[in-house]
């Protein structure tokens, strides 16, 4: 029996509106068109058994499950791309993928506001990324290198004389925090706020106590926006209040969303990947010598690193039926783009679980791909980089804390903590 089309509605920045598709979950709500024989329950990326090792689970994906299957899980269902072309094929294609809805933070339907610029299509989204772009594309990073070298030798300074760390609260999250709080023209004496916030919203499943912090923070944030209105600088907050495309000046709410995502995409992302390589590190030390060996080699390290330790995912929604590897899907179907698993996909990188500073370069998906591939992976490369040389230089030989059963948490950012390290 043919279904009656469902209409994606266009999302416009300039009245945001609650998406009215439902967010469907469990088996109960599996659609009538998915096939019986492509429905699985990964579990990923909240189940203990994902969390056992997901850096072993993802390769594992491409021995064990169909390359397009339905994952139904407690959140959300949806169809899953795990091979490397099918999610640069959604990345890239916007007249079939949307990501309207595409995050799953909760908003008052009252009051409500779209994180921007990830959850607007082309042609609108491209305005907002004009705006940004200029203060964090290649060029305008370098800027930086200093700054986050002394940001890092700071944060090395104030552990390296006791011996151990819990790398996470003593490097990994203080680091991008202090780069955003810059990067945003914010006061550095927000550092510990921030850091509270960071883990009050982004490792918390509780859509009630989401509410509250993502309203306190929303208080910060909009104080700080009417301050740059009075007094512009540099900052990014700064750029986004005054800017005024084709002579047209954001709304409040449009000014209020990016600035909220720019927090919400630009700080656990680093962190979780910087615990990753870490964690790898302090249990490799003759990878870890080969790296300190090899500095001009440093780009091509982290860009490796950053394959085998992707820590996040991509979701959209199909605008219209689309007929991939044979599987059907139908317009409001959901669809993620397990970009970890994507990143070792055996016909794109041979020997996937293999860490190989020489591989032959191809693109990787950490930072996704098409209009909305990440507006701060140059920056975040950056920060990898020097936080790997100047704490390789300083503390070249260090472990896990012996006895500690280093865990991942339940998140949608992939990565272990607490990490307590020695050397
Ligand atoms: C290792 C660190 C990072 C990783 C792995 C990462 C990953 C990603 C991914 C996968 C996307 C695309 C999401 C999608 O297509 O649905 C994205 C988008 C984005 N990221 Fe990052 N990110 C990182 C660091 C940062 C930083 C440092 C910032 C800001 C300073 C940032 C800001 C953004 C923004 C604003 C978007 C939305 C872009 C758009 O919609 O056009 N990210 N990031």
């Amino acid at each position: 029996m043919a279904t009656a089309p469902i209409v994606i509605p266009e999302n416009d920045p300039k009245n945001p509106v609650p998406f009215p598709l439902p967010r469907l979950a469990g088996m109960d709500n599996v659609p009538p068109h998915v096939p019986k024989e492509l429905i699985r329950s990964t579990g990923l990326p909240f189940s203990p058994e994902f969390n056992e090792n997901p850096y072993e689970f993802f390769p594992r994906m491409h021995e064990t499950l169909p390359p397009i299957y339905y994952d139904v899980g407690p959140m959300q269902n949806a169809w899953q791309l795990i091979k490397h072309e099918d999610a640069f094929f959604a990345l890239r294609h916007g007249e079939y993928f949307s990501s309207a809805s595409s995050t799953p933070f909760p908003r008052d339907p009252k009051d409500y506001f779209y994180f921007l610029p990830i959850e607007i299509d082309p042609p609108a989204h491209r305005k907002y990324r004009a705006i940004v772009d200029p203060l964090v594309n290649p060029q305008a990073v370098l800027k930086w290198e200093e700054r986050i070298r002394t940001l890092s030798n700071q944060l090395i300074d104030a552990v390296i004389e006791k011996g151990e760390c819990e790398f996470t609260e003593d490097f990994a999250r203080p680091l991008p925090v202090c780069v955003f709080l810059d990067l945003m023209g914010l006061p550095q004496d927000m550092r510990d706020q921030f850091v509270t916030w960071v883990v009050q919203l982004l490792k918390n499943m509780d859509p009630a106590k989401m509410i509250g912090v993502m309203k306190e923070i929303g208080d910060y944030l909009n104080t700080a926006i009417a301050e740059k209105r009075r007094n512009p600088d540099e900052g990014m907050i700064s750029r986004i209040v005054h800017a005024a495309p084709n002579g047209e000046p954001l709304s409040e709410k449009e000014i209020f969303g990016f600035v909220f995502f720019v927090f919400i995409a630009g700080i656990d992302t680093v962190y979780a990947t910087l615990n990753n390589i870490w964690y790898w590190l302090a249990r490799n030390p003759e990878r870890r010598h080969e790296m300190i060996g090899d500095p001009g080699n440093i780009n091509a390290q982290v860009e490796e690193l950053l394959r085998v330790f992707s820590v996040t995912f991509s979701g959209r929604i199909l605008k219209q039926d689309l007929e991939l590897r044979g599987v059907k899907m139908k317009a409001g179907d959901r669809i993620t783009s397990v970009l970890p698993a994507c990143n070792y996909d055996p016909e794109v990188f041979p020997n996937p679980r293999e860490v190989d500073f020489h591989r032959p370069r191809k693109p990787i998906l950490a930072f996704a791909g098409g209009v909305h591939s990440c507006m701060g992976a140059h920056l975040a490369r950056l920060e990898i980089k020097i936080g790997l040389q100047e704490w390789l230089r300083r503390i070249p030989d260090f472990q896990v804390k012996p006895g500690v059963d280093v865990k991942y948490v339940p998140s949608a950012v992939v990565g272990p903590e607490p990490l307590p390290l020695v050397w």
